[in-house]
C-alpha cells in the first residue's frame, strides 16, 4: 500500500486537509509518508485522517518525526495515561472502576490558545487519536495564524513588526471561567515569563505568524501595562472576526496532527458526566524566531563613541 492512492481533500476554505485512502498504521512508519505529512502541515498546517486503528508506539513513533516528544503528564496525579506509551498523555475527565483518574483535563470549554507558549521553545506539532467521546461530539476549532496575520492591516503590521511580548504562566487560562473572572497577576509576577516576538516566522514555509500569548495582561516591553492590554484585546478581538478556521468534532479512530505553532485553537465543553478519552502527543518545536531578529551594527573602522550611539539607538529594550 503506497501513498500514490491517497486523496487529499480540503478540510474548510480556511485551514486543514482530510486523508483518505490511508492505513496509518502501515504507512506512519515510512519516509514518503513523513514527507508527504510534513508537506501538508507546512502547507496546510492540520491533516485529518478519519477511521484508523492505531498502535501506541505508532502514534509516538510518527510525531516523533516532528521533533522530541515531550511528556506533557500532570506530574502526581496518578493517572493511568497508557502505560506502555511514556510519550501518549491521555486527555480525559473520566476514571476507572476503581476510580483512577484516565488521564489529565476535564470537561471544560476552551478558549482560543497556542499550547506552552510560555516555553522558551514551545510545543511544535500536536497529535490527538480520538478513543472516546460523548454525544454530542464536542468540536474542537482550529485558526490559521498565518491567514490572521496576512489579513492584518498594513498599519497594524507595522505597529507590530519588532514589538516583544512576555509570556507568563497562568493556570487554567484556556478555561472561559478563569479567563472572564480571574483576577490579573501582580505586576511584577507578570514580568516573569519567556520573551517571544509578537510576529514569529514560520520556519516551513517563511511566512509570517501572529503569535499571541493566551492572557490579554500579558506585559509588552516598552508599553505601560494599559498599552499592553489594549494591544492584545485588539489583536485577538481581530483573531476572532476572522474566517481563517475549522471546526471538528473528533471521532472514534479519528487522527489528527496539528502545527501548534502557527494556529489556535478551542473547543467546546460537555456535560461533567459523560466521558471523553482522547490521546495527546507533543513534539517540541523551535524557539520562536522574530520576523525581524534584532542585530547589531557592523561599526568595524568607526570611534568607539559612534560605535556606542549606533549601537544604543539599536539596543533592546530592558524589562
Ligand atoms: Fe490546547
Amino acid at each position: 500500500m503506497g501513498i500514490e492512492q491517497i486523496v487529499v481533500e480540503q478540510l474548510s476554505a480556511g485551514i486543514g486537509v482530510e486523508l483518505k485512502g490511508v492505513d496509518f498504521e502501515a504507512m506512519a512508519p515510512t519516509r514518503p509518508f513523513i514527507d508527504l505529512m510534513k508537506r501538508l502541515l507546512d502547507e496546510h498546517r492540520l491533516v485529518l485522517i478519519r477511521g484508523q486503528k492505531i498502535q501506541p508506539v505508532t502514534a509516538q513513533e510518527f510525531t516523533g518525526n516532528f521533533g522530541p516528544l515531550l511528556d506533557i503528564k500532570r506530574q502526581g496525579s496518578g493517572a493511568l495515561h497508557v502505560p506502555e506509551a511514556e510519550w501518549i498523555k491521555v486527555i480525559s475527565n473520566g476514571k476507572t472502576a476503581d476510580g483512577q483518574l484516565l488521564g489529565d483535563g476535564n470537561s471544560s470549554a476552551q478558549i482560543w490558545h497556542t499550547d506552552s507558549t510560555p516555553w522558551e521553545a514551545p510545543v511544535g506539532h500536536i497529535a490527538f487519536y480520538c478513543r472516546q467521546t460523548v454525544d454530542p461530539a464536542p468540536e474542537t476549532y482550529f485558526m490559521d495564524m498565518i491567514k490572521v496575520y496576512e489579513a492584518l492591516p498594513q498599519e497594524m503590521k507595522d505597529r507590530i513588526a519588532n514589538v516583544r511580548v512576555i509570556h507568563h504562566w497562568f493556570p487554567r487560562q484556556i478555561e472561559p471561567e478563569i479567563h472572564l473572572n480571574a483576577p490579573s497577576q501582580p505586576l511584577e509576577d507578570r514580568k516573569i515569563g519567556t520573551l517571544h516576538p509578537l510576529v514569529r516566522r514560520h520556519l516551513g514555509t517563511g511566512k509570517p505568524i501572529l503569535y499571541l500569548p493566551t492572557r490579554r495582561d500579558s506585559l509588552i516591553p516598552g508599553m505601560d501595562e494599559a498599552e499592553s492590554r489594549a494591544l492584545l484585546t485588539e489583536l485577538w478581538d481581530f483573531v476572532d472576526t476572522c474566517p481563517f478556521k475549522v471546526g471538528h468534532a473528533m471521532m472514534p479512530d479519528d487522527f489528527l496532527i496539528w502545527d501548534n505553532s502557527a494556529t489556535v485553537h478551542s473547543r467546546q465543553g460537555w456535560d461533567a458526566d459523560k466521558v471523553r478519552i482522547m490521546w495527546h502527543i507533543s513534539a517540541e518545536g523551535e524557539v520562536p524566531i522574530p520576523l525581524h531578529p534584532r542585530r547589531t551594527m557592523n561599526t568595524i573602522g568607526l570611534d568607539a563613541d559612534t560605535s556606542k550611539e549606533i549601537n544604543k539607538a539599536m539596543a533592546m529594550v530592558d524589562y
